[in-house]
């Protein structure tokens, strides 16, 4: 039944603004087609001021989001959480299962309609592929997949693509023919899985994939991206030339999705897989960026991007989380479907906020 507050449908923007058609829950880059890659991209560069601290907006006034994170997560969550807050509305966070009902035996359905009915919008990250989209199939609240196990991790990928977009528009290159080289564990971390899916919508591009014996990207996601028109090459090390490298994204080792077995002869990665100042230096260029969805681990013998690159320009770590608050403010704006009120009552920011956020931030 249609409720009405007298003559007046009480969601009316709902029917009147549907100028996008995209899924109402973002699950999987599948579901994304170029244009709403576009589109999500081009709200983030309007989210900008307001991600920056320069200017406010009350756009999702009144609204409530449920956060629901099942694994460990800071940036993925916080991120979320400020996005929406940034739009106006206000979060309610659960983290972990212990702290919630799931410690109990209730069901994903059963959480998920109990969660419709608190909350305009839902962030999941659980450790089970596919369990996000169990639970969005039992409602209508717009239901964002923030990492569902070795499967994907569609809002990374969006504001990978949109540091990848803005990194190149400042050194003058553009995506048609880029040389992407996506390394670390390509078997478990579903960064790269959602991240290979969405580049593969784009103009042929190169893409080396370097991986330890293993740790492999699926084959599936292979063929999809040979099969729309791009060059893949597998390689086992890093050690070659890479100087027509335009960027490469590095991934943490996900032991904790190991099975035993594996743990048991996986005796770490070796030193080759290493992406340090060394490796820049000597094989790639002064304009490859380094790209990490992070955490990296950073304890001694970790193998993980290395922390002897900080302050170097080309490290674009920091500038990449940075760009996860206006790529998810703009996930939120086009599911919620104010994407066409945001300029509408900005205002200037009253408090402090220094130039610079970090102390090694690069002066572009
Ligand atoms: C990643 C994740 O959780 O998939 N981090 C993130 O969300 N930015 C990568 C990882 O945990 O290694």
């Amino acid at each position: 039944m249609k409720r009405t507050a007298g003559s007046v449908t009480l969601r009316p923007s709902f029917a009147a603004t549907s100028r996008l058609s995209m899924s109402p829950h973002l699950l999987s880059v599948d579901s994304l087609s170029r244009d709403s890659v576009d589109h999500l991209l081009r709200v983030a560069a309007r989210m900008e001021p307001i991600a920056s601290r320069r200017q406010v907006t009350r756009v999702l006034e009144g609204a409530v989001l449920g956060n629901l994170f099942f694994e460990a997560s800071t940036r993925t969550r916080v991120s979320f959480n400020a996005a929406f807050c940034r739009l106006g509305g206000s979060v309610c966070d659960t983290t972990g299962f212990t702290f919630s009902s799931m410690a109990k035996g209730e069901s994903l359905y059963d959480t998920s309609r109990v969660m419709s009915g608190y909350c305009d919008a839902i962030v999941m990250r659980h450790p089970e592929q596919g369990s996000v989209a169990e639970f969005a199939a039992a409602t209508h609240v717009p239901v964002i997949n923030g990492g569902d196990g070795p499967g994907e991790h569609p809002s990374q990928a969006l504001l990978d693509l949109y540091t990848i977009d803005k990194e190149f528009t400042r050194l003058g290159k553009s995506l048609a023919g880029a040389h992407i080289l996506l390394t670390g564990d390509l078997k478990y971390g579903r960064t790269v899985h959602s991240l290979i899916k969405l580049l593969s919508l784009y103009d042929p591009m190169r893409l080396t994939l370097v991986a330890p014996p293993g740790l492999e990207m699926p084959s599936h996601l292979i063929d999809l991206v040979a099969s729309r028109g791009h060059r893949v090459e597998l390689r086992d090390s890093l050690a070659s030339d890479f100087s027509d490298l335009d960027v490469v994204y590095t991934t943490r080792i996900q032991k904790e999705r190991f099975t035993e077995e594996m743990s048991e002869n996986f005796a770490g990665l070796s030193q080759d897989f290493t992406v340090d100042r060394t490796f820049l230096d000597a094989r790639c260029s002064d304009t490859t960026i380094v790209m990490h969805p992070l955490p990296r681990d950073s304890r001694p013998g970790a193998n993980d991007l290395n922390v002897d690159l900080n302050g170097d320009p080309r490290l674009a770590i920091f500038r990449q989380t940075d760009n996860g608050i206006p790529v998810r403010m703009a996930i939120f704006a086009t599911l919620l479907r104010v994407d066409d009120q945001i300029e509408r009552d900005l205002r200037p920011v009253r408090w402090f906020v220094p130039e610079r956020v970090g102390v090694d931030d690069a002066h572009f």
